[in-house]
């Protein structure tokens, strides 16, 4: 397997505020990675770190080339996709256009590749993005980033605050996605995701990777999941 992309050491700021402290990690190809950690660890500090969205010292790797400093939009139209958090769709478009805005690479996704794999934004691909529940606004924000045929994609908590039935769903398409070899690091604090999706984890705590491995070292290791993840 190639790696796809490597932070090393790496050093993540906010201003004044040191957030990020000497942080390495790295992601194959075709990997499912997740990034666990509770609330504040800086989960989402990394993810705008791989986008360049925040001030890094140290290098971040990908596709061989170093982005580190490298401004968001160009790291996007080099292959990284971010869905955040917020999800940030637009509003005032519709489901289809909302999908149609992005694409600036062609390639294996397209409108009906994204319709197969989430029928409900078919159905509603004339609604406007006002009238979507937050499942369908998560489910068309992964949508939007995949019609720009990301090489890596960063989730940040897909699932946050969604009903069990939405979760359930996402859950589903996200294995699709993996099952395609989708390139993913997937930000959670729950496990059950990083459990069902992901092949290796790292988990943080206060801006720092304190456990680093595969899901049976994860889900063997008993003291770790109640330090870090307060799991009894
Ligand atoms: N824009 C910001 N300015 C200053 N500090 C921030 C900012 N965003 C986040 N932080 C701080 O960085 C730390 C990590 O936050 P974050 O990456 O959002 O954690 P997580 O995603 O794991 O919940 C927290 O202490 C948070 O308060
Ligand atoms: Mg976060």
């Amino acid at each position: 397997m190639s790696t796809l992309l490597q932070l090393k050491n790496v050093n993540s700021f906010y201003g004044e505020a040191h957030i990020l402290h000497n942080l390495s990690l790295e992601i194959n190809s075709g990997e499912v990675v997740s990034l666990l950690g509770r609330n504040g660890v800086g989960k989402t500090t990394t993810l705008k770190t791989i986008m360049g969205m925040v001030k890094v010292d140290g290098d971040v790797i990908f596709n061989e080339g170093n982005i580190s400093g490298v401004p968001a939009n160009i790291i996007a139209k080099k292959g990284i996709g971010y869905v955040p958090e917020e999800r940030r769709i637009f509003p005032s478009l519709t489901v289809k256009e909302n999908l149609l805005v992005g694409v600036y690479q062609k390639g294996e996704w397209g409108l009906r590749e994204i319709y197969e794999l989430f029928p409900v934004l078919e159905k509603r691909q004339n609604s406007m993005g006002t009238m979507l529940s937050g499942g369908e606004q998560q489910m068309l924000a992964i949508a939007r980033c995949l019609m720009t045929n990301p090489k890596l994609i960063l989730l940040d908590e897909p699932c946050e605050g969604l009903a069990p039935v939405i979760v359930q769903e996402l859950e589903r398409a996200i294995a699709k996605l993996k099952d395609k070899h989708v390139t993913i690091l997937l930000a959670e604090q729950s496990l059950r995701l990083s459990k069902t999706l992901a092949n290796r984890h790292y988990i943080l705590s206060k801006g720092e990777v304190c456990f680093e491995g595969n899901s049976n070292e994860l889900f063997s290791d008993e003291a770790v999941l109640v330090k870090y993840l307060g799991v009894s």
